[in-house]
């Protein structure tokens, strides 16, 4: 274990360093994007390293790519690997249901295609993401620039019609720009508070025009992993 660690880097390292326990030489793997997945990548990578071990690494971001090859992971495109044995990924957000809002790190695209193309996928995290129901955290949706004012006004007419407590969406900044998604897109950060029924709300964003994809993961997430900061991990 890296010396030093403050105790949440080191439950996200205790989380990241149990989940690789599942990687298999010559599993096919989805690399998350975030600080925590980042503990993962080089686990994986000294493993590679150390151990011998032979993985291709599918990356959900360009820095997430960039931090694999690093570290000495083969970097291959989703579409060489065609399907992928395991994802392990962060969050920010998980309930008793293993459903997540992801994208806090603008990633969630990529992440959602990666994840939903693996046999299974393993979320890494520290307490602090657990909630009874989702929605305190910003629910990130990614949009296409065209029109983003339009449906982000759309999105918050349609939130005014639902059955939810927060009602608007803010445009998610890089300084004085907006942030641009790996794939030249924008994020509007909805502010629900709380998220009854969150089927529903992924649904409802996803059929609008201008949405690409939204940051709710159901039925996605097969099992998390929580690191604490004394060093234990739990297993769901
Ligand atoms: C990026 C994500 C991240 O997994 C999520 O934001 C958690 O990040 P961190 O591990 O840094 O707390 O969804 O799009």
């Amino acid at each position: 274990m890296p010396t030093e660690l403050s105790p949440i880097d080191k439950a996200k390292f205790v989380a990241a360093k149990k989940a690789v326990e599942y990687v298999e030489d010559g599993m096919r793997v989805g690399l998350g994007t975030g600080s925590t997945a980042a503990w993962m990548v080089r686990c994986l990578g000294e493993m590679v390293r150390e151990e011998g071990l032979r993985i291709r690494g599918v990356p959900t971001s360009t820095r997430t790519a960039e931090l694999a090859r690093d570290v000495g992971i083969e970097v291959v495109s989703l579409d060489q690997a065609k399907w992928l044995d395991i994802t392990i990924d962060g969050a920010d957000e998980f309930d008793a249901e293993l459903n997540l809002i992801k994208g806090g790190g603008g990633a969630l695209l990529q992440e959602k295609i990666v994840a939903t193309a693996s046999d299974q996928m393993i979320v890494i995290t520290d307490a602090s993401k657990e909630v009874d129901t989702l929605g305190a955290f910003p629910l990130p949706v990614e949009v296409i620039p065209f029109g983003w004012q339009t449906t982000q006004a759309l999105i918050e007419e349609t939130l005014a019609a639902m059955d939810v407590m927060g009602r608007s969406a803010s445009l998610r900044m890089n300084g004085e720009r907006p942030f641009v998604t790996d794939e030249g897109n924008h994020i509007l950060d909805l502010h629900l508070k709380r998220i009854g029924n969150p089927r529903q709300m992924a649904m409802i964003l996803n059929q609008m025009p201008g949405v690409v994809e939204n940051g709710l993961f159901i039925d996605i997430c097969d099992t998390v992993v929580i690191g604490y900061g004394d060093g234990k991990t739990q297993v769901r």
